[in-house]
Order: structure tokens, then C-alpha cells, then sequence
């Protein structure tokens, strides 16, 4: 793959109808967008921003997963086992190349990573997220921020 090719973008075919997890998508859009704008261009703070970005995925990927899988679990959705396990492999997919950026310190493996993302959640979405379409609403999915879902603020509040 060349790595140099543009990210895919967020478009409204890629929606699951529901408002606060459309967000959260585009939110994973924007982040992989910025790493790969911050790989590509030599700036002093590079190195320092990147793990800012990377930072900030760790947390989206937990927090988003975790609100998908929650509200999925509260509607007794059928293909929960599955959804989680695709979740789980992706986050490892994840985690080894954040793992291989800082052991080599090759800005290549930035690249790679945001495509990763971009290129993993268009098949995600129009596969398995697009499944749960009228299953999982507006009204029966917790929409608070997705820090508050990372750092398991939700606890006592959760739907
Ligand atoms: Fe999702
Ligand atoms: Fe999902």
C-alpha cells in the first residue's frame, strides 16, 4: 500500500443513524487525518505531538468501543460476541503498530497507523456497525463525551 495515499473521509453513507457514535466515527476520521498531517510535515514538536494524537486515539478507541458494546449489551443484540472480538482485534492491531513506531522511531509506521484506522473503520462501519442500524438509537445509547466513556466515568450514570 502506498502510504502516501489520501485518507478516505467520513461520508454520510458511512452513518448508523445514530447521532453521538456518528460523532465519535468522525472524531476517529479527524484524529487519523491529523497523525498522518503531523508524520508528513517535519515539524520540532513532531515527536511530542504524535504522542499527543496517539494519546488521544488510545482513549477514543476505548471509550468508543465501550459505548457501542454497552448499549449493545442493554438491547440483548445478537451479534455481541462477535462485535466485541472485532473491536479486541483491531485495538491490538493498534497497539502493535504504536509499539513498532516507538521501538524503530520510524515515522512510516504514522502513516501506516492512520490508514490502519481509516481504512479498518470504513469496513467496520459498513459491515458490522451499519448491523445494528435500528437496533441501537438516539434514545437508547449513552451520549456523553467519549472521555467520560475512556475513563469509565460512567459507571453509576450508565443507561
Ligand atoms: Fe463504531
Ligand atoms: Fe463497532
Amino acid at each position: 500500500m502506498n502510504q502516501t495515499n489520501p485518507l478516505s473521509e467520513w461520508t454520510e453513507d458511512l452513518s448508523v443513524n445514530v447521532d453521538i457514535i456518528d460523532d465519535d466515527h468522525q472524531a476517529f476520521f479527524r484524529l487519523a487525518a491529523l497523525l498522518n498531517d503531523v508524520a508528513s510535515t517535519s515539524d520540532d514538536d513532531q515527536t511530542y505531538l504524535i504522542e499527543t494524537a496517539i494519546n488521544i486515539l488510545e482513549e477514543y478507541i476505548e471509550g468508543h468501543f465501550l459505548r457501542e458494546q454497552k448499549a449493545m449489551a442493554k438491547a440483548d443484540y445478537a451479534y455481541l460476541a462477535e462485535h466485541i472480538a472485532a473491536h479486541d482485534a483491531f485495538a491490538d492491531q493498534v497497539t502493535s503498530t504504536i509499539q513498532d513506531y516507538r521501538k524503530s522511531g520510524e515515522i512510516e509506521r504514522i502513516h501506516t497507523l492512520s490508514h490502519l484506522v481509516v481504512d479498518w473503520l470504513c469496513i467496520h462501519i459498513r459491515g458490522m456497525d451499519a448491523q445494528y442500524k435500528g437496533i441501537l438509537t438516539n434514545e437508547n445509547v449513552d451520549d456523553r463525551p467519549l472521555v467520560y466513556m475512556a475513563a469509565g466515568l460512567d459507571t453509576e450514570l450508565a443507561l
